[in-house]
Order: C-alpha cells, then structure tokens, then sequence
C-alpha cells in the first residue's frame, strides 16, 4: 500500500501544488488522481518515486517512508508510464522495452526475450520489436512505454496521462486492454488523468485534487458519482450522474420475465394481450419482436421488429440493459446468456428496481447486495415459465 500522511510541497517560487494530502493507495488496485489542470496530479505522483520531495509529511510505501530509500533502487521497483510515451527515439522498440533489464545487467537475451514477451501482452506483434518509435503510431508508442514500465514487473506503477494523447477510439482501447492486464498482473497502480470519465471507468478508487493541490474527494467511482463531496466535484463529474452510477449496478440481482417470450411454433393467439412478444428460435436465440394482435397462426411466419441490442445477464450492467431496453420497440431488455439464449426480458421499471450502490433509499431494496452471482438472473425466469404462459393466452 503507497500512504501518503499530511504531504505539502511548496515549489520555491511559493507556488503550493499539495496542501496537506492525505491518501491511502491500496495494494493491486488502481487509484485514479483526477481533477483540474495544476492540481497537484503530477506532483503527487512523482513524490512516490521520488522525483519530488515534499515539503512536509511523507509517503510510505507498505509502512516504509521513501525517503529512507535510494532513489535508483527505489525507481527499480516502480514503473512509470508518462503521456507520449517518452520513449527513446534512437533506440529500437525492443531495446526501449528492455531499459530497465538493462540497466539491471540482464544478458542481451533474456532482456531481448522479455521484451518480445511483453510486446505480446500490450498487444503488439512481435515483428515490430527492430522498428524505432517514429514508425509506430501514438498508440502503438502508448503501448510500448506501458510494456517498458513493466519490464522489471515492478510491483508498483505510476501512470502520468498516459493515454491524454491518443484519439478517443485508440484510447478506448487502450484503457480496455490496460483493464484487462491488470486483471491478469494485480499491480498497485497510481494513474493520474483530467479526464473524469477515464477515472471512473478505470479507478478502483478516485481521488480528486482541486487547485491548489487540495484534495477533495476520495471515494469508489460509482460512490464519487452517487455522492459528490461537494459542489466542485459534483460539476467536475458533469452531468448524468444517475445514469452513469448505473453502470456500477449489476444485473445479476435482477428479476427477469419469461411472460413475453414465445417459440416460433407458437400460434399468435398464445401471445394476445400482449403489445409485444418476444420470439425465439428452438435454442431460445431471439429472432425478433412481433405485435400479437397484428397477427393470426404461427409467429415463424410472423413479421418480426429487429430484437436490436441485447444484454448478457449477469455481467453486463444495469446501465447496458437499459440501454437495450430503450433501443427496443417493445421498451423491454432481452437478457441473454453467455451462448446468446435469452434468459428473458426486462423493463424500464424492472431495470431501475436493481439496487445501486449509492443513491439514498435504494440501497436496502431489492436482494441482498452479497446475493450469489448470477441469483435471480436465471432462476425467476424458469420458474414463471409456465404459470405466465397459461396467465396470457386466452
Ligand atoms: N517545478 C515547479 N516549479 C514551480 N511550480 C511548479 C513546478 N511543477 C509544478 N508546479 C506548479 O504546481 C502546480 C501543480 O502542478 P502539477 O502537479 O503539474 O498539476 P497537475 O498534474 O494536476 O496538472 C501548478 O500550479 C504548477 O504550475
Ligand atoms: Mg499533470
């Protein structure tokens, strides 16, 4: 765990850019600094390895105060990861990687060997190892300094915008891939961004500087979202905070109906009453919506309404079902399983029963929040099978 305890830096032109910041960053998770520009995210960062040295208080890291350590030695143990990638542009990809390797006398093989390794895990071929920065685009530079932090597989890293400089697409990708190494590496990373939505999609924690290195606001994203300190950060979020906390709400909890959901085989007239049905394939894989009262014999021969965007029920998000829900024409999510098969269907109102996280009064409703995953996605579903499809009909 990295601790920092009532840390100030004043740069000597008086100039104070942390004003008694006090934080804990949680070993092998991902702690996001955020806020406005001259915040003190930088200077925060750079006191853990210590490219800055505080003016009073001190930061630990696992109880032991850096100070108390070598700056080289220190630094062997700590990846840092910085916006265009810095990398050296008269070196070749794989000897960029292989910096620290080096530098710890590694022989030229294995160096070499690690590098190629790690280019595969960031995501990049190989084949690109003899190539020189230049040749490679802004995310595929990106992608190169990332894999250089890791290349001594520090426990800790310190992440300075490292994905500021790529366009939206690129940097979408890569704060997915980064996700997922971090789900295989655990590493304890400090990540410091002015972009709130990159921190609440990346952070385990968030924490917010206001200018004047002050910092406002520690918190869990979808906590920061439901409950803002103040009215700083509350505007720094920006809007939709509601929906945005929906996208921490699981839909593992949820109740989902099978009343609407018909087989082809199945003659319209099963289905009146209904405004909408949901037709599925021997398999249960949805074939598309139908208004019963339109139609008379088989739904196969129906005319079907595209099923549009689904959802996979228990690991997508509540904010992903509703969503679905609203792209469809019957305003109803279809749930589907990891095969594709739905499970069933959901509306608006069945959506935004899920408890969340953090809004006043919602928390408590609903199953338990510690509910076995998956609890209520499948089993409500097969038990209303037939008593809903005998409720319908005629
Ligand atoms: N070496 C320095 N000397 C004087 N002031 C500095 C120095 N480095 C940063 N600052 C100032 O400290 C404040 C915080 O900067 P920084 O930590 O880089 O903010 P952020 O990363 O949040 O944008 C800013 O006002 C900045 O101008
Ligand atoms: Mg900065």
């Amino acid at each position: 765990m990295i601790t920092f305890e009532g840390v100030t830096k004043r740069y000597p032109d008086g100039t104070v850019a942390l004003d008694d910041v006090s934080l804990e960053c949680p070993t092998g998770r991902i702690t996001v600094f955020v806020g406005t520009s001259g915040g003190g995210k930088t200077t925060a960062l750079r006191t853990i390895n210590r490219m800055v040295e505080p003016t009073a208080g001190r930061v630990l890291i696992d109880g032991g105060d850096v100070r108390e350590r070598r700056p080289a030695e220190l630094r062997r143990g700590i990846g840092y990861v910085i916006q265009h990638a810095g990398l050296f542009p008269h070196r070749t990809i794989e000897d960029n990687i292989a910096t620290v390797p080096y530098l710890l006398r590694w022989n030229k093989k294995k160096a070499r060997a690690t590098a190629h390794e790690l280019m595969e895990r960031v995501g990049l071929d190989p084949s690109m190892a003899r190539r020189y920065p230049f040749q490679l685009s802004g995310g595929q530079q990106q992608r190169v300094g990332v894999a250089r932090a890791l290349a001594a597989d520090p426990p800790i890293m310190l992440m300075d915008e490292p994905f500021s400089a790529v366009d939206p697409v690129v940097r979408a990708e890569l704060q997915d891939e980064f996700l997922r190494l971090q789900a295989e590496l655990h590493k304890t990373i400090v990540f410091v961004t002015h972009d709130i939505d990159e921190a609440i999609k990346l952070g385990d924690r968030v924490a917010v500087f206001q200018t004047g290195g002050k910092l406002v606001q520690v918190d869990a994203p979808e906590d920061l979202l439901a409950h803002p300190a103040d009215d700083f950060v509350a505007g720094f979020i920006g809007q939709n905070r509601g929906i945005r906390t929906l996208s921490f709400a699981e839909t593992g909890g949820l109740r989902l109906r099978d009343d609407a959901v018909f087989a082809a085989s199945a003659d319209a007239r099963e289905a009146a009453g209904l405004d909408w049905a949901l037709v599925v394939d021997a398999d249960r894989r949805p074939l598309g919506w139908v208004r019963p009262a339109d139609e008379t014999g088989p739904l196969a021969e129906a005319r079907l309404a595209p099923v549009g965007a689904t959802f996979r029920a228990g690991a997508d998000s509540v904010r992903v079902a509703l969503d679905a829900a609203v792209l469809s024409p019957a305003g109803l999510a279809v749930g589907v399983d990891e095969a594709g098969r739905v499970v069933g269907t959901a509306g608006g109102a069945d959506l935004l029963a899920v408890p969340t996280h953090g809004f006043d009064g919602r928390a408590d409703d609903g199953l338990p929040a510690d509910a076995p995953e998956g609890a209520g996605a499948g089993e409500p579903a097969e038990a209303a099978k037939a008593p809903s499809k005998d409720g319908v009909g005629d």
